[in-house]
């Protein structure tokens, strides 16, 4: 059932070109230039009049609302918050009819989203949801379904889950720029060009994994990593360093790379493993930067950076390219690397990587 790995999570991690292509199908028109998501059902009215956006979830899925946060306001300008679910639904939020809440679960049966969903309905707001089981609970009670054709996740840890709701993602803000017209047509088209072969990139990162592993094997007695990033990276670093301390057990950071002077250069010593994700062109030259900070303490950098960006080889120990794409587009491929690393982190450590210890894999209860 494992069909010859060695444990869930590294067949999922190898599942996710599969799992990519099954989120797209159908969901792009023949012509490659509009975003086709039936099971929307506003009207053009009801789309026009969506004045803000929340997502709400949980972990993992958490963090593939914080990819849709920069996305939607980036393409289609309307202001989006993300909120955990166990913290938006007990703080009152402030929610109306043209509030659209976007909820993401994987189980769609975790306890805080589903009361989330619910409190949102009540308030009157909207509610779309991104799940992988069919019929599941937040399924039944949402407005709106954009499922992600994962298939089944058995690993506690969350892969092929996270890069789907990605996908998820990008289509809702797509299919919302494009309805509310604030994005040109080509913009658009260009975006859709990429995302229909970011399977195939996905497979040349799983493809390379050599350095991940010799990476692994040389920190995996680590007790404290960092994690940083910035824009996107930094949503994809906090993805990184849960995935680490969920199946590894190493104390992992994320940082916002612009703060790592607001406190947390203080714990940057000596060989301290550091992962800077520098996949964001417009950012390039601040994480580049912000890598010669760690470097300055000696810290041991890996890099992620898209392929041609060689400048960061002057300033990072090791760099891991990941092949070009939109920018808006990278946090798919980025994160593969970064499962890679917590996978082989935790197999070196010998954790039971698929069943991490006081964790579940569906959290049905608060
Ligand atoms: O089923 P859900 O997507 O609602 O689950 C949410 C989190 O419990 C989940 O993503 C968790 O953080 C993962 N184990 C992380 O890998």
């Amino acid at each position: 059932e494992k069909g010859g790995y060695e444990h869930f999570m590294l067949k999922e991690i190898n599942e996710q070109p599969r799992a990519l292509r099954d989120t797209l199908k159908g969901r792009i028109s023949h012509a490659g230039d509009k975003v086709i998501l039936d099971e929307i059902k506003m009207t053009p009215e009801e789309v026009q009049n969506i004045k803000r956006v929340i997502i709400t979830a949980c972990g993992t899925a958490y963090h593939a609302g914080l990819v849709g946060k920069y996305v939607i306001e980036q393409l289609v300008r309307v202001p989006v918050e993300v909120d955990i679910a166990s913290e938006f639904r007990y703080r009152d939020p402030l929610v109306d009819k043209d509030t659209l809440v976007v909820v993401v679960s994987q189980s769609g049966e975790t306890a805080d989203t589903l009361a989330a969903l619910r409190e949102a309905r009540r308030r009157g707001a909207r509610v779309v949801a991104i799940t992988n089981v069919i019929a599941s609970s937040v399924a039944r009670e949402a407005d709106d379904i954009i499922y992600t054709w994962a298939g089944p996740e058995i690993s506690v840890a969350s892969t092929k889950a996270y890069t789907t709701q990605l996908v998820a993602m990008y289509l809702l803000a797509l299919y919302l720029a494009q309805e509310r017209n604030t994005l040109a047509a080509g913009n658009i088209k260009e975006i859709l060009d990429d995302l229909k072969s970011i399977y195939a990139k996905a497979q040349e990162v799983l493809d390379d994994i050599e350095p991940i592993k010799e990476f692994a094997e040389k920190y995996h007695k680590a007790e404290d990593t960092f994690f940083i990033g910035r824009g996107l990276d930094y949503a994809v670093a906090l993805e990184g360093s849960l995935k680490l301390k969920e199946i590894s057990y190493i104390h992992a950071e994320a940082y916002a790379a612009g703060e790592l002077k607001h406190g947390t250069l203080a714990l940057i010593v000596e060989n301290i493993p550091v992962i800077a994700l520098a996949t964001q062109q417009s950012l390039f030259e601040k994480m580049v930067s912000n890598i010669k900070e760690v470097k300055a303490r000696d810290a041991s950098v890996i890099a992620l950076a898209m392929e041609g960006h060689t400048e960061v080889e002057k300033v990072a120990d090791q760099v891991l390219y990941i092949p070009k794409t939109h920018p808006v587009l990278a946090p798919i491929i980025t994160v593969i690397p970064l499962q890679l690393l917590a996978y082989y982190m935790a197999v070196y450590r010998g954790c039971d990587v698929d069943k991490p210890r006081n964790l579940a894999k569906s959290v049905t209860v608060e």
